[in-house]
């Protein structure tokens, strides 16, 4: 079966697309290069001794959208990742944000609508549920107003998913809402680029650790939590690329109850920032530079997943621990 990737090779993408040819599909990357490298292409062909396909393709143009289509009819799934991430670009140019997760995810579901059958899985972020009364968090967690412009373009997403899979029943749908995805392929053949300073913890814990970064801030350590910083459900991001193959052989396997589902990916633990320093200075033997500064704007105190619904229904787990997942992004940075 050929599956198109679209951002296939970005972080979560390229994870996604190396599972997929494990597993024996055949996939079909489309990326614009605006924040990953084409040296990708080569990690995940050595990774899987085989090269997919790729095409760079800007899908915020509708007529190449639809030229795609046209030219691959033969795509039996697709699995969305295009779309930009950093949540304080969202707060600074919202329009970019809402037309580039936006206006693709509308232009290849009106090409799907064209189709006999269809499976779609969409990125999604625990971000849709922000601060949860509940803990863990289960799917059925109420939506809270999105904290960004990046946050909304994932609830409007699943919003127009779900509409749509109610006005086209040959379109199969399954969001995926990820809790905090870290690490690297084990082969250390692809893992996280960030481009210019990470926002992300563990991309500048390694980055501060190898010496690219002086000193990691720790945003508040008064928060209502043990050890008064925050807390995170960290999934290794090769447990998280293997949700997506669950998901879509669901979908395949025709065994999805309706035509649009969302599933919480995550390990189910949560922890706090200075357990993951503690961690990391574990697995690398390195003491890392840090201090505790001011709350960040727009955090949650605590966010991990309920992960029933996907262990039970979808038949998947997490199975790398923390330090694992540490471990990999160590020796990515230091590659
Ligand atoms: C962030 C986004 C979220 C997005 C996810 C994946 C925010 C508010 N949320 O999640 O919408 O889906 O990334 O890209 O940006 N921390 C530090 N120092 C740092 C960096 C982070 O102490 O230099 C702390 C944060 O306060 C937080 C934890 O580490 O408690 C994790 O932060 P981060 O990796 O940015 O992820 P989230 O904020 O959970």
């Amino acid at each position: 079966m050929k599956i198109l990737v679209t951002g296939g090779l970005g972080y979560i993408g390229s994870h996604v697309v190396v599972e997929l040819q494990n597993e024996g599909f055949e996939v079909v990357i489309i990326d614009n290069l605006s924040n990953s490298s084409i040296d990708v292409l080569k990690g995940i062909t050595a990774i899987t001794k085989k090269q997919p396909i790729f095409e760079k393709l800007d899908l915020r143009d509708k007529a190449l959208v639809i030229d795609f289509f046209n030219s691959h009819q033969d795509i039996s799934g697709i699995i969305h990742f295009a779309a930009s991430k950093a949540v304080g670009e969202s707060v600074e140019k919202p329009l970019l944000y809402y037309e580039n997760n936006l206006n693709p995810l509308i232009y290849i579901l009106q090409e799907l609508q064209y189709k006999a059958s269809s499976y779609f899985i969409f990125s999604s972020s625990c971000t849709v549920y922000g601060q949860s009364d509940a803990l863990p968090i289960t799917e059925s967690a109420p939506i809270k107003q999105a904290e960004s412009p990046y946050g909304n373009t994932k609830q409007i997403g699943e919003e127009i998913i779900r509409d749509t899979c109610k006005a086209s029943a040959n379109i199969n749908a399954i969001a995926l809402r990820y809790f905090n995805p870290i690490g690297a392929h084990d082969s250390i053949k692809i893992g996280e680029l960030p481009i210019g300073t990470p926002q992300n913890l563990v991309p500048f814990i390694t980055q501060t650790a190898i010496g690219k970064r002086e000193e990691l801030s720790v945003f508040g350590n008064d928060y209502p939590t043990e050890d008064g910083t925050c807390i995170r459900d960290y999934i290794h991001v090769v447990d998280l690329a293997k949700a997506h193959v669950s998901a879509l052989k669901r979908l395949i396997e025709g065994n999805n109850t309706q035509n649009f589902e969302v599933f919480n990916i995550g390990t189910g633990k949560g922890y706090s920032v200075l357990e993951v320093i503690n961690a990391f200075e574990d697995v690398s033997g390195k003491t890392l530079n840090y201090k505790i500064v001011g709350r960040r704007e727009g955090d949650v105190i605590a966010a991990y997943a309920d992960t029933t619904k996907a262990n039970s229904i979808l038949g998947w787990k997490a199975k790398l621990s923390l330090k694992e997942a540490l471990s990999a992004a160590w020796k990515w940075e230091n590659k």
